[in-house]
């Protein structure tokens, strides 16, 4: 059986990506081959597509973290041919080839079944983005962290920072959004930012070891030195939930925030989150925690992915892009 995918290459260092025809695999014994409906992109898939060391075991490798389709073959009675399922994280993408193919052979203990109420569409306008985002959430949530302060959600207009900024939103907190696109304030105002804050001005001024406490919490995507000024303005008993690192890995903090407020610092790794986590998450983001990803998400084929990695690469793209192979 053949199927067509975005099989990326490396030739001499450079890494370069084409929509190929390749054979299916046959089913090996604990796995599940998958018919893709949809796929999504995200900023480790970008990562995967031009050639970043510690993402992609071995090239050619086709990328795609996320997997929203049916069952063509199961090689126990854990799922039935037909079967609407979604696999996310893990070494999908990684190690295994992706969602950026029009089939998937994936361990069954990678996939869950998908909600009912989500089409496949639905499922991956969420993707990693959106269980890593309702995971930040839910920490801050589990926390009781107060909605007497408003929580800072960074890198908002991206696939993470904008579904944290909607859930936020949705459960009752003033969100405000930080932001390098300081010109989209209408879409982060749609998706339910009260404030608008400029990336620039915010770390124009020097990180303190302890800075006013004007934020209850925080969903930080961007990392880096960012992290260090967000952890010196949260409140007393605050969370900050950290899962990203597109402004850098490295940043120098105080102990102030922890030891004279007992704010938390939550690290958040989705891909390897358990199943059961994993089947949570998409369970509150299919029914309580719904929010309507329309105005954010858009829609291309395999064909044209290329411009939308450069740029979720420049940090330009804005919401979700979700990748169509058709029925
Ligand atoms: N830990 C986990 O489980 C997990 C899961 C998923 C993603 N992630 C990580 O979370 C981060 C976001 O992923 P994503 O898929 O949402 O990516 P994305 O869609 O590209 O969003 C990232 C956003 O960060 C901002 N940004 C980009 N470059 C920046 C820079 N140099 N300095 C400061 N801000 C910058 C931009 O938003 P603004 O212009 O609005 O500032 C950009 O849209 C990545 O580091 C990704 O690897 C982690």
């Amino acid at each position: 059986m053949k199927y067509k995918a975005y099989l990326v290459e490396e030739n001499e260092g450079l890494f370069t990506g084409s929509v190929q025809e390749l054979e299916a695999p046959s089913l090996e014994t604990g796995k599940v081959l998958i018919k893709v409906h949809n796929s999504s992109l995200n900023y480790k898939d970008a990562l995967a597509s031009t050639g970043v060391k510690g993402v992609v075991r071995s090239y050619p490798f086709v990328p795609g973290i996320d997997v929203s389709g049916e069952v063509l073959e199961c090689s126990s009675s854990k799922f039935a041919v037909g079967d609407k399922v979604i696999a996310t994280g893990y070494k999908i993408g990684m190690s295994e080839f992706g969602g950026f193919g029009g089939i998937v052979h994936l361990p069954e203990d990678w996939v869950l079944k998908c909600p009912n109420n989500l089409s496949h569409f639905k499922a991956m306008s969420y993707g990693t983005a959106g269980i890593t985002a309702a995971a930040c959430v839910k920490k801050i949530l589990d926390a009781e962290v107060t909605k007497d302060l408003p929580v800072l959600v960074s890198g908002a207009t991206g696939g993470v920072g904008s579904i944290a900024v909607g859930l936020l939103s949705k459960l009752g907190y003033e969100v405000h959004a930080l932001t390098g696109k300081v010109n989209e304030t209408e879409i982060l105002k749609s998706m339910g930012a009260s404030k608008i804050i400029s990336r620039d001005e915010y770390v124009s001024e020097p990180t303190k070891p302890l800075d006013k406490g004007l934020y209850s919490g925080a969903v930080d995507t961007v990392g880096g030195e960012m992290l260090a000024k967000i952890l010196s303005m949260i409140s007393n008993h605050g969370v900050v939930s950290c899962c990203g690192n597109v402004g850098g890995m490295m940043f120098t903090s105080s102990v102030f925030p922890f030891i004279l407020r007992g704010i938390q610092l939550s690290g958040i790794d989705s891909a390897e989150s358990s199943l059961d986590l994993k089947s949570e998450l998409w369970s509150l983001l299919s029914d309580q925690w719904f929010i309507d990803l329309s105005n954010q998400t858009k829609s291309v084929k395999i064909e044209d992915i290329s411009s939308e990695i450069d740029k979720i690469i420049k940090g330009d793209q804005i919401g979700r892009v979700v990748i169509e192979h058709g029925e």
